[in-house]
């Protein structure tokens, strides 16, 4: 089944079946207020933090609700619905809906008794407040007499877990009011004229553009007794009972009373956000500019559209299309920007962001834009600590220098991390590579940036630093020890245990510093790295290998996890994708290991993360057990593998292969299998359920995943092999036999490269001829002197 499709001139997917198997979510907003909206405007809003900046209450794991909901009421016949299809719900047969989820931007349309409803909702480009813009038309042959009502749940304070759970505290600090054109909400207003005055908050819910008729601020009166947003009694009595909240539950909702002629469209605006009462007011004049929305949501469109537009592919395949120009790029800058924080299933509890997951994020967008991209890696070089090891969790209030760290009581206080992870830094090595490798900005190295808890370093040192961390960590055998847990968050392999991931990672390290050391012409740390990485390369060999395959890790017990002949978890895909992507396995075994892993691990949504899962012969450490077969750690396919995996195939050269995998875990490509699948077709989800699970296919944790960018970079630097280094850019694209040819709009270094590949002879990979701007190349490779402003590259392969 089907309940939508992708729009892709105007960069939206389009909802028409409002029934959808999940809350299909749209993210609004930017680092200063962020705001989650289904298909059915169910969701919420947050300033700054999901978890401390909570405006708007949402029962997690419930129906999708409450929301952001305009009712609308017929006050002749007294039947009411909503402007989406939830929470009124009215029979499908005679209510029609579509919503159009865009870049920063919601719409929701709905048709129903000759009146035609659209509500627009959307934050304005760096603004910390919403907009609810409402339209109206009568297509009936008869002047209707409409009520409108907005309604909002506000928290009762702005911790989401206090609002959940301290009901004997929360309630009694917050009130509601009513300012004529809007509900003033307070919180903790009695220290207003107190020392503590920082502590009061206030928030707003206002009406533009039309009139209010009667007004509610009290949750309970809204709704009635026993009754839920389906069913208010004020929306039934066709009027709201002027009730404000004193020391039970808060809410906004406005009434405003319509006469539509026919064939005519009435046009108004709900606003939301934190504000004090006069900003409020002001804010609510401005939009009495009924043209403000529009050239707003132009605004907004520009913004986003002018980033996706650094890359424009065009293949022969619609789905990958679909998701690398609009969808799977905006995810990526949504993982980036809001990290593991907020989501549908992230309620908001991780105030801050997780070091490897940022620190990966950023490869996503490198590509579309560097400069936020850079911003970013200095922001989390900034939070690696001076000995090396990163802090597990920074603060999204980080204090460069003054930071506590994972050894200090205070820290594990605030942050619920006790120690330091394996890999966290390790991620550095190649998100700078591929800034610089995008940018050619190698002065970077040389930028001095302080360390979280003391003192500064180049970025060239901090990268040092970070390799001296991993040799300072060594467990047996002098390979690096997992640490509390490597990628693989639920692997304990001990304090002495060692994981081979990690060892792969480093040695990748160790490549990317002896190209940063050539270019800095710094012989001695080139010659330092060189003889590491011959030095880990030959422990790699000696105990990561065996016989057909590269193992997952070691414990401290000396028991290797991974292994021909393990009754469970004995190939795992990590370490075989890495020991391709980081070149320790050159492509004779490369090839051989991808083909055992297709061979073993494939399955028709993707390669699973180990199999066969566990069930009875875990190690003690082997967190992944707690979890049902096939699903997550435990054997399902974790989709962020899934982007390494079609990288090494990429990197291999095989084409056909890398878009096998790719296709397979692709949600566009699962747009008519929404059933199965349950998330929505146009955003990654963390994994899917594999084939121990009787839902195989079903897929789990929404939007927020590194899926997101570990994906786009197998695309992007995989199978349309762009892959830039310091002095060019190298075109290699691995792609299906049948693709015969394919185009490429690319922003380089402020150059346009209008990039055309012809594959006559069905290759996979390889070049017969490059050429720009009617120059033929050397090889494959595009120094960036060659470039003009505009540039027309041809690639035969
Ligand atoms: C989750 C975590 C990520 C971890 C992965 C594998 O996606 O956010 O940090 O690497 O799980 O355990």
């Amino acid at each position: 089944m089907q309940y939508g499709h992708f729009d892709s001139e105007k960069r939206e997917y389009v909802i028409d079946k409002p029934d959808t198997p999940a809350p299909w979510a749209n993210y609004l907003g930017s680092p200063a207020y962020g705001a989650i909206i289904s298909n059915n405007a169910g969701g919420y809003s947050f300033v700054k933090s999901g978890a401390a900046g909570r405006l708007i209450r949402y029962r997690f794991n419930e129906q999708d609700r409450p929301g952001r909901y305009i009712y609308l009421r017929d006050d002749k016949t007294n039947d009411y619905w909503s402007a989406s299809w939830q929470p009124v719900g009215k029979p499908l047969d005679v209510y029609k809906s579509i919503c159009r989820h865009g870049t920063g931007y919601t719409q929701i349309e709905a048709d129903y008794k000759d009146i035609h409803s659209e509500s627009l909702y959307y934050v304005p480009q760096d603004a910390d407040y919403e907009v609810w813009r409402v339209k109206l038309t009568n297509n009936g042959k008869e002047t209707r007499k409409l009520s409108c009502f907005g309604f909002v749940e506000f928290t009762c304070e702005s911790f989401y877990e206090q609002d959940q759970v301290n009901l004997q505290y929360t309630q009694f600090i917050t009130r509601t009011y009513f300012k004529d054109r809007f509900i003033l909400q307070t919180i903790n207003e009695n220290c207003l004229n107190a020392l503590n005055e920082s502590r009061v908050e206030t928030r707003f819910f206002g009406l533009a553009g039309a009139k209010v008729a009667t007004y509610c601020g009290d949750r309970a009166s809204f709704l009635g007794k026993y009754r839920d947003y389906g069913n208010p009694l004020s929306i039934e009595n066709g009027k709201l009972d002027g009730t404000l909240n004193y020391n039970m539950n808060p809410c906004g909702a406005l009434h405003t009373v319509l006469e539509i002629p026919s064939g005519k469209t009435v046009e108004f605006a709900f606003l939301m956000g934190q504000k004090r009462e006069t900003a409020a007011n002001e804010l609510i004049s401005r939009y009495e500019d009924a043209s403000l929305p529009d050239k707003e949501i132009e605004q907004l469109k520009k913004y986003w559209h002018g980033k996706l537009a650094n890359l424009k592919v065009q293949t022969p395949n619609e789905n990958f299309n679909n998701m690398i120009n609009t969808w799977n790029a905006y995810q990526c800058f949504i993982t980036f920007v809001w990290s593991r924080a907020a989501s549908l299933i992230y309620c908001g509890q991780r105030n801050g962001y997780g070091y490897r997951d940022t620190v990966q994020d950023i490869q996503g967008i490198i590509h579309l834009d560097p400069q936020m991209a850079l911003e970013k890696i200095k922001f989390m070089i900034s939070a690696q600590v001076s000995h090396g090891g990163a802090l597990p969790l920074v603060k999204y209030d980080h204090n460069p220098g003054k930071e506590d760290k994972p050894e200090d009581e205070t820290y594990r206080k605030s942050t619920g991390h006790p120690s330091y992870r394996a890999d966290d830094t390790m991620w550095l090595f190649p998100t700078v590579w591929k800034y610089i490798a995008e940018t050619g900005n190698a002065a970077l190295l040389d930028e001095i940036i302080p360390y979280a808890d003391s003192g500064e370093d180049t970025l060239f040192n901090h990268l040092k630093k970070a390799i001296g961390f991993s040799l300072n960590n060594l467990g047996i055998h002098g390979l690096p020890a997992g640490l509390h847990a490597d990628w693989n968050d639920c692997l304990r392999l001990g304090a002495k245990g060692v994981s081979m991931f990690v060892a792969l990672q480093l040695y990748y390290a160790f490549e990317i510093m002896i190209r940063f050391s050539k270019h800095k012409k710094d012989s001695a740390a080139e010659k330092e790295m060189t003889e590491l990485k011959e030095r880990f390369g030959k422990i790699i060999e000696e105990r990561g290998w065996k016989t057909d395959r590269f193992v997952r890790g070691i414990t401290e017990n000396d028991e290797t996890v991974g292994k021909p002949g393990d009754p469970e978890a004995s190939l795992w895909l990590n370490p075989q994708s890495w020991a391709v992507i980081s070149g320790f396995a050159d492509e004779k075994r490369g090839g051989a290991i991808l083909d055992l892993v297709h061979k073993e691990l494939n399955t028709k949504y993707g390669a699973r993360l180990m199999s066969p899962s566990y069930r009875k012969h875990a190690f003690d450490g082997a967190l992944a057990l707690l979890f049902n077969p096939s699903t997550k750690e435990n054997g399902g396919i974790f989709l962020q593998s899934q982007g390494w995996i079609i990288l090494a195939e990429a990197l291999l050269g095989r084409g056909g292969r890398a878009l096998e995998y790719y296709l397979e875990s692709c949600p566009a490509a699962q747009n008519t299998i929404a059933d199965t699948r349950l998330m929505e077709p146009y955003a990654y989800s963390q994994f899917t359920e594999s084939v121990d699970s009787p839902f195989e296919g079903r897929s789990h944790v929404h939007w927020l995943t590194g899926t997101a960018s570990t994906v786009m970079v197998g695309s992007v630097e995989g199978i349309l092999g762009l892959r830039p280094d310091i002095d060019g850019l190298r075109l290699t694209p691995a792609i299906p036999k049948d693709w015969k040819s394919f185009t490429m709009e690319k922003t380089f270094r402020g150059n346009k490269l209008n990039i055309k590949v012809n594959n006559p002879d069905g290759k996979e990979c390889g070049c017969k001829k490059l050429t720009v701007n009617g120059t033929a190349m050397e090889g494959n490779y595009i120094p960036a002197s060659v470039l003009k402003t505009e540039n027309e590259v041809i690639l035969e392969m």
